[in-house]
């Protein structure tokens, strides 16, 4: 077993195709070819997802194996996203990866989305987090609070029963007009507005689960209201909409994250996935790594929203751990683990 194995990853669970190569935890390529063609639909379309898949996996490969220098021989392993996500576009990255994988030889590994999005905080060049930890996971499908006692042992500990906190994004963009993906429009719009202007309420639900879809509908129909009044209120008043509605998401997330502390004891504290990347959240952390005496643990923007150098991490420490999968290992579309 080499002590820094070389793994080339592949990620295609959604509208990205990302190839990666890293040298143990040392990113040596991790390109993403964006799929443009969902923002005219305002969502992702499955069947376009799969055939963009197919049309951009070999020259994204062509182009990460020669930005990393690395000769095929050289590769250890090729990881791959079994899942969860889209079927289709998850048929492609998975039969790819894993022909690819055979026809050269070499050992497979397929890999949990969700878990890799938490084991990219062990990339170069950290801060590395200790285990045991608590991560929230915040994506455009999933929201999760999940504690991490190692890198291949986790627990959901509470989980979102309806919508994830990126679609609450999404779709309360769409609802104001904002192309898609809206999360990160909402967030530049949030930084220069009132988050205090519009007093949405919190959802009340039991435990350490979550709930975005009735503040979802709770906010159409503010809008709804507003803009019956004053057919322009949108236009007009962006920015504080924009911040009012980032609050209360990041409220929902934050006091669950506060209640896992408390009930776990773990005062270690990450975030990941696509919503990681928010300046509000990233900024409210901060605040409590000060306020609460937690000691955080925020990604890089480039290794929030999806990517295969999150993928090879994953495979990287499945391979030290003899964790290979075979041919016949099918598409994932909800894997929980
Ligand atoms: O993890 P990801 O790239 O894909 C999934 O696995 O779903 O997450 C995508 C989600 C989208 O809903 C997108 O709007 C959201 O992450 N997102 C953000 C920001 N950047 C991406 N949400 C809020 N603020 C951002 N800056
Ligand atoms: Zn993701």
């Amino acid at each position: 077993m080499p002590q820094s194995p070389v793994i080339l990853a592949f990620e295609s669970s959604c509208d990205d195709t990302g190839v990666a190569l890293i040298r143990g935890n040392k990113v040596l390529a991790n390109t993403v070819a964006n799929q443009a063609i969902h923002a005219k639909f305002g969502g992702v379309v499955p069947e376009l997802a799969s055939r963009a898949h197919i049309q951009n996996i070999v020259p994204t490969l062509d182009v990460a194996l020669e930005e990393s220098g690395i000769e095929v021989s050289s590769i250890d392993a090729v990881a791959y996203t079994r899942g969860p996500g889209l079927m289709g576009s998850l048929h492609v990255g998975t039969s790819f990866a894993k022909s690819w994988a055979w026809s050269h030889g070499k050992p497979m590994i397929p890999v949990n989305h969700m878990q890799a999005h938490i084991l990219a905080h062990f990339l170069a060049p950290g801060p590395y987090p200790r285990f045991p930890f608590l991560c929230l996971t915040v994506s455009g499908g999933h929201t999760q609070l999940v504690e991490v006692s190692s890198a291949l042992n986790m627990r959901v500990l509470g989980e979102t029963l309806d919508d994830a906190a990126g679609e609450a994004f999404d779709k309360v963009a769409k609802l104001m007009g904002l192309p898609y993906p809206g999360g990160p429009v909402l967030d530049r719009l949030a930084a220069e507005g009132d988050a205090f202007a519009y007093p949405f309420s919190k959802p009340n639900v039991a435990g350490l689960d979550m709930s975005f879809s009735g503040l979802k509908t709770q906010i159409w129909q503010f809008l709804q209201r507003k803009t019956q009044e004053d057919p322009a209120f949108i236009a007009g008043h962006k920015n504080d909409i924009a911040a009012s509605v980032q609050r209360i998401i990041l409220d929902v997330l934050l006091d669950k994250l506060e209640a896992a502390v408390a009930q776990t004891g773990i005062k270690r504290v990450a975030i990941a996935g696509g919503v990681s990347a928010n300046s509000g959240l990233r900024a409210r952390l901060r605040t409590m790594q000060e306020s609460d005496d937690w000691d955080v643990f925020i990604p890089p923007l480039s290794y929030c929203t999806d990517n295969a150098a999150m993928i090879a991490m994953a495979g990287s420490l499945m391979f030290q751990e003899r964790w290979i999968g075979a041919l016949s290992d099918e598409p994932q579309p909800r894997w929980t683990f």
